[in-house]
């Protein structure tokens, strides 16, 4: 049998890899059980005793932050007979009691008690507890969790994604960043790898997004074509990203990348000044947040953040929600009012690509040939960057290239 990873090749990757069951199993062994996952933001779970609903893979866990402030991910399963513990997306509690028999857990997941507890004498509390993801940790207040009790450390895995997290804090005069919108959740009929390859495919704004950049009068549509400055960059451990300061730069204006200017925001842009001093703000107010995809599942999309969930090998959910900064209330409104038109539930823009996540899978499942999928655009024109990362034009699928060069490493190792 051809393995997963022998279905990578340096130009192209097999239709299979997309549709296989088999393949979509033991990448939940090797990539999502394994790796380090995005789980949630510290901001969701700021007092004592708060939780949130989040997912990571397939499965539902519980965010907790418990009252010496540390913060928990729990299974969402009781460890009686396996009812889901908990409905509520999120709330304020220290407790968790299961309706089944009314079995209660703390929010780090030991087991307080049960009703009737003679029926339970002998029973070793200890071991009745909920599952955990062994492992937590948080960068920037991004906190990832893995279920591996042993691996790289967090900063490993991140790599070279955290100068793009650093980036993104930046941009927030406070240097935090809020994720305090709510999240839509869209579901797509298609494999979780199309849509990780999509977010930094620099080649197809253009035809996939004329719509909403003609209707928006939008220039963003020329940074993905072949005169653009912009490169796409491979930042290494899967990481990839659409690096757009080029073009932002040749531009030179603040807040451009927003699609606005410095004179309509005028509270953001004098906290800025005040927080960095006039030259640091202005440049960083000219490049504007990152367009990076952090393998395997969260993608930082310049305005907004999309939490990719795999269910199957045929569906995938995509969380989305528009990132807030911490002290920028007039820029947050905006944030917010451009996601709702973007990747809102009647959105312009992620409506358009789901289009396109649900037609390649349908193509790969539905004609058997040619067999492989091509991915050699640019491949003649890669190069090194200063920094040593692999990059190519704006247009180029140096990013599709890298994510499944990861990708395979990971199939492949033991
Ligand atoms: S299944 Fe939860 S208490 Fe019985
Ligand atoms: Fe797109």
């Amino acid at each position: 049998m051809v393995t997963a990873s022998e279905m990578v090749r340096a130009d192209s990757v097999h239709g299979a890899l997309y549709s296989d069951e088999a393949i979509f199993q033991a990448e939940l062994e090797k990539i999502w059980y394994r790796t380090w996952v995005y789980v949630g933001h510290v901001s969701e779970v700021p007092k004592p005793n708060d939780f949130v609903m989040k997912v990571l893979g397939p499965q539902q866990v519980l965010m907790t932050r418990d009252r010496n402030g540390e913060i928990n991910l729990l299974l969402n399963r009781c460890a009686h007979r396996g009812n889901q513990l908990c409905m509520e997306q999120k709330g304020n509690r220290s407790s968790f009691t299961c309706p089944y028999h009314g079995w209660t857990f703390s929010n780090t997941g030991q087991l307080r008690g049960f009703p009737f507890a003679n029926g339970y004498d002998g029973a070793d509390r200890s071991k009745l507890g909920l599952g955990h993801v062994p492992r937590v940790a948080q960068y920037r207040g991004f906190v990832f969790g893995s279920f591996a009790a042993e691996g790289p450390s967090l900063e490993v895995h991140l790599g070279a994604a955290r100068g793009a997290l650093d980036r993104l804090c930046e941009t927030s005069p406070s240097g935090e960043v809020e994720i305090t919108a709510g999240f839509l959740q869209h579901r797509a009929k298609s494999n979780w790898k199309f849509l990780v390859e999509n977010e930094t495919d620099g080649y197809h704004p253009q035809f996939v997004h004329a719509s909403i950049f003609s209707v928006a009068k939008s220039g963003i549509g020329e940074l993905y074509g072949p005169q653009s400055t912009a490169v796409a960059r491979d930042l290494g451990d899967g990481h990839t990203e659409n690096d757009l300061r080029p073009e932002f730069r040749r531009i030179g204006k603040p807040m451009n990348w927003f699609g606005t200017n410095a004179e309509r925001l005028p509270e953001y842009v004098a906290r800025m000044k005040a927080a960095y001093g006039e030259e640091k703000a202005t440049q960083i107010m000219i490049d504007g947040t990152p367009h990076v995809m952090i393998f395997p599942n969260l993608f930082i999309a310049e305005i907004q953040i999309f939490v990719i969930q795999p269910l199957a090998a045929n569906e995938t959910v995509q969380h989305v929600t528009a990132l807030q900064f911490k002290d920028a209330p007039d820029l947050n409104r905006r944030l917010r009012q451009q996601t709702m038109g973007s990747v809102g539930p009647a959105g312009f823009l992620l409506a358009d690509d789901a289009e396109m996540y649900e037609r390649t899978q349908r193509g790969v499942t539905g004609a058997s040939k040619p067999e492989w999928n091509y991915l050699g655009r640019g491949l003649h024109r890669e190069r090194r960057d200063e920094d040593g990362f692999l990059v190519g034009d704006a247009t180029d699928e140096v990013t599709s290239r890298g994510i499944w060069r990861h990708y395979r490493s990971l199939m492949e190792a033991g």
